[in-house]
């Protein structure tokens, strides 16, 4: 039979516990464990009922592509791997107010000429939408709008016979399941309505959208706890403050990771920037100290940025390590390698470090660009404004080859750039490559600091032979 106890979950990773506490242990939020009324059942084994067997198959086969409905906005359609999978459920995750809602409206508004598109709002009322859509630029787009928060109703209509072919759920914390007790946004009720959704959305073919907000205060389910049931995930970046916004690939099983899609919001709504590498140095000013361009990569897409850094002395006893955009650990071994290989004395100075237009790095070959500008702001002398640096970073302070060298040169020279500061390639091709660029390759971080000719502070550097 089954039992109902109560239980204490996370709302925002989903971790149960039998006991309150005050921290999750699993995510490490404060705060978040709210009761739960759990129905228990026990466990009954298979019982007597005969399974069927099942067909196996060979691995080798003819598999038909995903048919997929490209939406025009193309910044979008490459996130997704190119275009909206028919029967995939996609997430979109991002804070409050950074644009999920603009964006799926003029997604769905771009669908609709061909599709039967529905946006079902539980946030908003059908009027708000509409004056959105006004906004845009979009009313004459024939999509199918609704307010609902009943996931029964929602079930019923896209199982109808005219049932959409795409449906958007704005958002998935507002929507209930009236059969479980527990309030609209709980890790309980979230995970249950996404699950029916995308299991009808599979069942019909449907394109489902769902919007996740990532909420901070823990009161309400995040999107984390949905992101092993839907297909693809996609996370807006970038600070409400800054125009731009990133939208990145988390998880996407029909398609690349880590790809992303840079749009401008202006007046209109979201506007695609197909080349962000202009925009993210369109603000540049150059010959300033403590500024590096790092040629990086986004998914398939090079992308190039500014990575700022502020070394000053420190009046605190434990000076401060602030960054923004990138891992402050990866800063830390930075610093300790620049220190302790290249006797570069930082220790009691403050470093912030900030990557310019609110895009967040994860590449390590973003190391030796930090580390271009952590000296160059140091010692006071620029880097030269027309390199770009790229490169990861050894812990005996080697300077290791990075990826995908060539189409970050091949970009950096399509933006005017004239040399690189890069590793030695891991085996020369023979013949240089056609960007044209001067190559000043580095074999060990020490190699960087003479390029910066005013006194390093003289510690004999230790560690290398
Ligand atoms: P919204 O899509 O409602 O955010 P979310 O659904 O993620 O909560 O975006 C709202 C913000 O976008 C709001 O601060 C206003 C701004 N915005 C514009 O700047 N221009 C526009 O054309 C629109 C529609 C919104
Ligand atoms: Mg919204």
């Amino acid at each position: 039979m089954a039992r109902t106890t109560s239980r204490y979950v996370c709302q925002n990773c989903g971790a149960s516990y039998p006991k309150w506490s005050g921290k999750c242990d699993a995510c490490g939020e404060w705060n978040t464990l709210v009761e739960e009324q759990a129905t228990e059942s026990v466990p009954k084994g298979l019982g007597k009922g005969q399974g069927r067997k099942i067909e196996f198959v060979a691995l080798s086969g003819v598999s038909k592509d995903a048919p997929r409905r490209m939406t025009g906005i193309q910044e979008f359609d490459r996130v997704c791997g190119g275009g909206l999978v028919n029967g995939s459920a996609l997430l979109v995750g991002g804070d409050p107010g950074i644009g999920k809602s603009t964006l799926l409206l003029q997604v769905t508004c771009c669908l609709a000429q061909e599709t039967r598109c529905a946006y079902i709002s539980g946030e908003e009322a059908v009027d708000q939408v509409r004056m959105r859509a006004a906004r845009l630029g979009l009313v004459n787009a024939p999509v199918a709008l609704a307010a609902a928060n009943n996931v029964r109703d929602i079930i019923a209509s896209l199982e109808a016979a005219d049932g959409p072919q795409v449906a958007v759920i704005d958002s998935i914390q507002t929507m209930y399941i009236d059969t479980l007790d527990s309030a609209p946004g709980t890790v309980a009720q979230v995970r249950a309505c996404a699950s029916e959704l995308i299991r009808v959305a599979k069942k019909r073919g449907i394109t489902l959208l769902i919007v996740g907000h990532v909420t901070k205060d823990g009161q309400i389910a995040g999107p984390r706890v949905l992101e092993h049931m839907v297909d693809t995930v996609l996370y807006f970046e970038g600070e409400r403050g800054h125009q731009f916004r990133i939208l990145r690939a988390v998880k996407n099983r029909f398609g690349p990771t880590d790809e992303i899609g840079v749009f401008e919001m202006g007046e209109d709504g979201l506007v695609e920037v197909p080349n962000p590498s202009e925009l993210f140095l369109a603000d540049r000013r150059r010959d300033i100290t403590g500024t590096a361009v790092f040629a990086g990569l986004e998914g398939t897409r090079p992308v190039l940025v500014e990575v700022q850094a502020l070394v000053a002395p420190s009046p605190l006893g434990t000076p401060r390590r602030a960054v923004v955009g990138w891992d402050s650990s990866r800063l830390a071994m930075v610093l300790a390698v620049l220190e302790a290989r290249c006797g570069v004395a930082i220790g009691a100075n403050d470093v912030y470090l900030s990557v310019a237009g609110g895009l967040k790095i994860s590449e390590p070959a973003a190391d030796l660009a930090v580390a271009a500008a952590l000296v160059s702001s140091l010692t006071g002398e620029p880097v030269p404004a027309d390199a770009v640096v790229f490169g990861e970073i050894g812990l005996s302070g080697e300077i290791r080859a990075v990826s995908q060298t060539d189409q970050r040169l091949k970009e950096a020279a399509k933006l005017g750039f004239n040399r690189a500061l890069m590793p030695q390639p891991r085996r020369s091709r023979g013949g240089g490559s056609a960007d044209g660029l001067g190559r000043v390759e580095l074999d060990h971080l020490t190699d960087l600091l003479p390029l910066f000719q005013a006194d390093v502070p003289p510690r004999p550097p230790r560690g290398r032979e």
